[in-house]
């Protein structure tokens, strides 16, 4: 038997929401994965298999969703330690660490699962790579004030790097009938960046050279993070990495 990838995303997705425990502060990862698992976690809960969580969602999208599952929601004010976050990713690694924000969601995302004491990660198998940034770009959320000016400071990290590239996150626009920049749920623009053979050499040092730009907020590298990783595999089986 051969899953197709939305069949694995169920399965890791269903057995991340078996995985919760009563009375639980749960942090609601964002994503068609992460989806699943809100489906499954509201199942489980108008069933009574489970009972008195509450969640803190990483995107307005999956506030919404949450609110439409009746899944109870509270924020990082009210509850700054969360036991447990699960959310996707669009690239794990050997280490667990991670590529995610390809949704866009990359800052509350790693708010809310840096405030766990544990992230379980969902995946297919397609997700897994030898090194990160090999099968799509690193996003990065920078301010608007003058966004060129900070793709400009980011572009002379990487010189030299042959087959680097930067570029800002545009979407079509109906109204307008043109591409204008992608806005995240925080009002900020998303750079690309683009590795032809992925991040080379050490992240921590990738992560702090990024972030020393002023104009930058966050990054999608989420390194050491993740304490569990559910693989879902084509062959139907999980493979759990910790
Ligand atoms: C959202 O910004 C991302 O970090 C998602 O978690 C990531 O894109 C995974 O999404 P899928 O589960 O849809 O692949």
């Amino acid at each position: 038997p051969s899953l197709t990838q939305d069949s694995q995303k169920l399965l890791c997705a269903q057995r991340a929401a078996s995985l919760v425990k009563p009375s639980t502060v749960i942090g609601l990862g964002t994503g068609s994965t992460a989806s699943l698992f809100l489906q499954h976690l509201s199942h489980l809960l108008s069933t009574a298999s489970l009972h008195s969580i509450v969640g803190v969602p990483t995107s307005r999208k999956t506030e919404d969703l949450a609110k439409d599952l009746n899944i109870p929601l509270t924020d990082l004010g009210s509850h700054s330690i969360l036991d447990l976050s699960v959310d996707g990713a669009d690239e794990v690694d050997q280490e667990m660490n991670l590529v995610k924000g390809r949704g866009g969601s990359l800052l509350r995302e790693k708010m809310v699962e840096g405030a766990s004491k544990e992230f379980v990660v969902i995946v297919d198998e397609s997700k897994l790579v030898p090194r990160l940034g090999t099968t799509g770009p690193i996003p990065v959320e920078i301010v608007p004030f003058c966004w060129e000016y900070t793709i400009m400071k980011i572009k002379e990290l990487f010189q030299g790097e042959i087959g680097f590239d930067a570029k800002l996150r545009t979407v079509w626009d109906e109204k307008e009938g043109k591409e204008v920049p992608f806005k995240t749920d925080n009002e900020n623009y998303i750079v690309n960046l683009l590795f032809e053979k992925g991040i080379g050499g050490d992240l921590v040092t990738f992560s702090d050279q990024i972030l020393r730009i002023t104009g930058v907020i966050e990054h999608g590298v989420f390194i050491g993070m993740a304490t569990s990783v559910i693989v879902a595999k084509k062959d139907g089986s999980i493979v759990i990495l910790d």
